[in-house]
């Protein structure tokens, strides 16, 4: 059975709800903290998963109570990982999120020890990548890591995808073995930068800067839904309207779904990106990120069977 093959982080989320963002400089109240399960790989792994996918996970976790718990989480949702390194000595990683009262949110990530992974972990977890399978990445693991984890899967065939997300420093080489590249409107414009043409409207960086950097692109842009160029077309997917509770894990949701659509159907990529922003929206009127994430009989209720069909 092909396979979404995911490395990235895990972060245990510390989440408080403010009524607005602090600006620099200031202090506000907030609500009680709640801890939940998180990590934008580990995000991308469980809406893999829910979106009917085998998936397997690689990332690192500390020898605490947290890390053993989100593993517990992750594997009830279906996803393996049996190779996952426990660190001694270093905490699992750590998000500080802020959600205001419009569900827009500030993320501050603490890696712990999802800066501790190995290439030896990830050769050992890609051994058994083939043609056919797809590779997701983020960029909250070392970025060497990343450029070494995509090597490995492409030499084997499997169709690589990165989510360049936090927005990266450099570019380096990054994207060299990428083949789908996916940001938000705010990465698509720091990508821009770092390639140092000026800055432009999203819809239309979508289309000149594949020329740059390489890989196709696909911009997701909040409730306005998100954008690719196929045959030379600008192709715009809407996202549904929702009143929004918290966006926290909704470019996951998008980016597992996709890439569960994406194993299932390679060559519909406008199709992937369809049901990706239906998911995306129903995560958005959740609370918290992996547990925001719906199932894909949530997403479709005429797949009764979670894992069945994903529609072409
Ligand atoms: O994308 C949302 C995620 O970003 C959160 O779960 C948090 O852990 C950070 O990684
Ligand atoms: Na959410």
């Amino acid at each position: 059975m092909n396979t979404v093959f995911v490395v990235g982080s895990l972060n245990i989320d510390q989440n408080v709800r403010v009524r607005s963002l602090p600006r620099s400089g200031e202090t506000v109240s907030g609500t009680d903290a709640t801890f939940s399960p998180g990590g934008k790989g580990a995000n991308q792994a469980v809406a893999a998963a829910r979106a009917g996918a085998a998936v397997e996970f690689m990332g690192a976790v500390g020898d605490d109570a947290h890390g053993r718990r989100i593993l517990e989480i992750l594997t009830q949702a279906g996803v393996d990982c049996s190779q996952v390194p426990v660190i001694e000595a270093t905490p699992t990683g750590t998000a500080i999120i802020a959600v205001d009262d419009d569900g827009e949110n500030l993320i501050i990530v603490s890696p712990g020890a999802n800066s501790r992974l190995t290439e030896e972990d990830i050769d050992t977890f890609l051994s058994n990548v083939r043609s056919g399978d797809v590779l997701t990445l983020q960029l909250e693991i070392p970025s060497g890591l990343v450029r070494h984890a995509a090597r490995q899967a492409k030499v084997r065939g499997a169709l690589v995808v990165l989510n360049a997300a936090p927005a990266p420093a450099g570019i380096g080489g990054l994207f060299d073995d990428v083949d789908l590249l996916v940001v938000n409107e705010h990465e698509i414009q720091i990508l821009a930068g770092l390639t140092g043409i000026p800055p432009a409207d999203h819809r239309d960086l979508v289309r000149t800067l594949p020329e740059l950097l390489g890989p196709r692109i696909v911009c997701t842009a909040g409730d306005e839904g998100a954008y690719t160029i196929l045959d030379d077309a600008l192709v715009h997917v809407p996202a549904p309207a929702v009143d929004a509770t918290d966006t926290t894990g909704a470019g996951d949701t998008f980016i597992g779904y996709l890439a569960a659509c994406l194993l299932a159907h390679p060559a519909d990529l406008a199709g992937a990106m369809t049901l990706a922003s239906r998911a995306s929206a129903l995560a958005v009127t959740r609370s918290g990120a992996m547990e925001s994430i719906p199932w894909l009989h949530e997403v479709d209720p005429s797949l009764a069977n979670p894992g069945s069909v994903i529609p072409s």
